[in-house]
């Protein structure tokens, strides 16, 4: 018999001799569903602008919203298609997606239903998390837009989870100065876990809030960013422990303070990595990803390796399944071209001459 994943089919003998073998990689953070990209702000930043200025301006998540609302399921499908299968040919076999560039009910819906649809179609595991409160929409103040999250977005989502049109596993929010303060951050998280939601949000980015310490408090699996998280913020991560999920990515791109990465690890606290992919980061590979935390955080190769593996996967809730070579998970893995794995990391730009094959549950896509 036959044995097929989606479209391919399962090759028995594969002759890995003189190559490597690497578990897939796993990327714990990105945001892949939106339409029309920001490279006009890329010089803008380049020439000194921050990411608050463009956002407060008007641009940034704002500028992707606009088109994003215009764009159609069909259209976002085939945006996400072609990134997703390019993360998958730089050996992401699982990611994290976010919704988050709809900010209203229906839009936040057609965001979650493409990636429904990209579970179903294509050969890479896809975890959604419901980011309604990623900005505050023009219109609204950060007040209105809770209520919004809270009376009208969540409700409904929870809705087509409960008919199983939807498979939403994490609730996130921009917990930042100038978009949802502690208290709006709170609120939509302690939503979200009641609906029996993951809390995996974006906190002490751009400015120190203690927005980890909150998170630990409601028990957060994963929170993100952190380059400007508090000593109390370290402690109270390792305590649960909630999974660090470092994005080198924006760090780089934004100029920001390095994350304290060295002190996390030393402390306990499970470190992660993700590509943050999203209009401002437009990077679609986990090699380069490591490449940075290396250079940039000062991260060893076996922990960014552990960080975009087996960390990655548990900040999702998916280690059961993914992250390692075990007996009883799904057969996903990295053949490299390589004779030592470090190779992936050290080429950097270039991973798909390093990526011999990728497979995805013992089929090779
Ligand atoms: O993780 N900080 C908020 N969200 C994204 C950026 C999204 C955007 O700029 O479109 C991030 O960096
Ligand atoms: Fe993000």
């Amino acid at each position: 018999m036959e044995l097929k994943y989606k479209d391919h089919i399962v090759e028995k003998i594969i002759d890995a001799s003189g190559r490597t073998v690497l578990p897939g990689l796993v990327d714990a953070h990105t945001h892949p569903v939106w339409a029309g990209d920001r490279v006009h702000e890329f010089s803008m930043k380049l020439a000194g602008a921050t990411y608050m200025d463009i956002y407060e301006a008007g641009g940034g998540i704002h500028f992707t919203v606009n088109h994003t609302r215009q764009a159609t399921e069909d259209e976002l499908y085939g945006l996400l298609k072609q990134r997703l299968m390019r993360m998958l040919a730089n050996g992401t076999v699982l990611v994290e997606g976010k919704s988050g560039y709809g900010l209203d009910t229906e839009n936040e819906i057609k965001m979650l239903r493409v990636l429904e649809r990209a579970k179903r179609e294509l050969p890479i595991d896809i975890s959604s998390t419901f980011c309604g409160a990623h900005a505050v929409p023009k219109n609204q103040t950060a007040e209105e837009a809770t209520e919004n999250v809270l009376t009208q977005q969540i409700p409904e989502v929870m809705r087509l989870q409960e008919m199983g049109e939807l498979h939403v596993d994490s609730i996130d929010v921009f917990c930042e100065k100038g978009v949802f303060n502690i208290d709006q951050s709170r609120k939509i998280l302690e939503a979200g876990r009641q609906a029996g939601l993951r809390l995996n949000f974006h906190a002490d980015e751009l400015t120190p809030t203690c927005g980890t310490e909150m998170g630990a408090s409601l028990g957060a699996e994963a929170m993100s960013h952190l380059e400007e998280i508090s000593q109390e913020g370290i402690a109270a991560m390792a305590l649960k422990p909630s999974v660090a999920v470092i994005l080198p990515t924006t760090a780089y791109l934004l100029r920001l303070k390095p994350p304290p990465v060295r002190q996390m690890i030393n402390q306990g606290v499970p470190v992660a990595l993700g590509s943050d992919f999203n209009p401002n980061a437009h990077c679609l590979s986990m090699p380069l990803v490591m490449n940075l935390a290396c250079v940039l955080f000062g991260m060893t190769l076996p922990e960014a390796l552990v960080a975009a593996t087996i960390n990655a996967a548990a900040a999702l809730g998916k280690q059961k399944t993914h992250g390692s070579l075990e007996v009883g998970k799904y057969g996903d893995l990295l053949i490299l071209n390589a004779p030592r794995w470090e190779h992936l990391v050290y080429q950097m730009g270039d991973n798909q001459q390093i990526i011999g094959k990728v497979i995805k549950r013992g089929c090779v896509v």
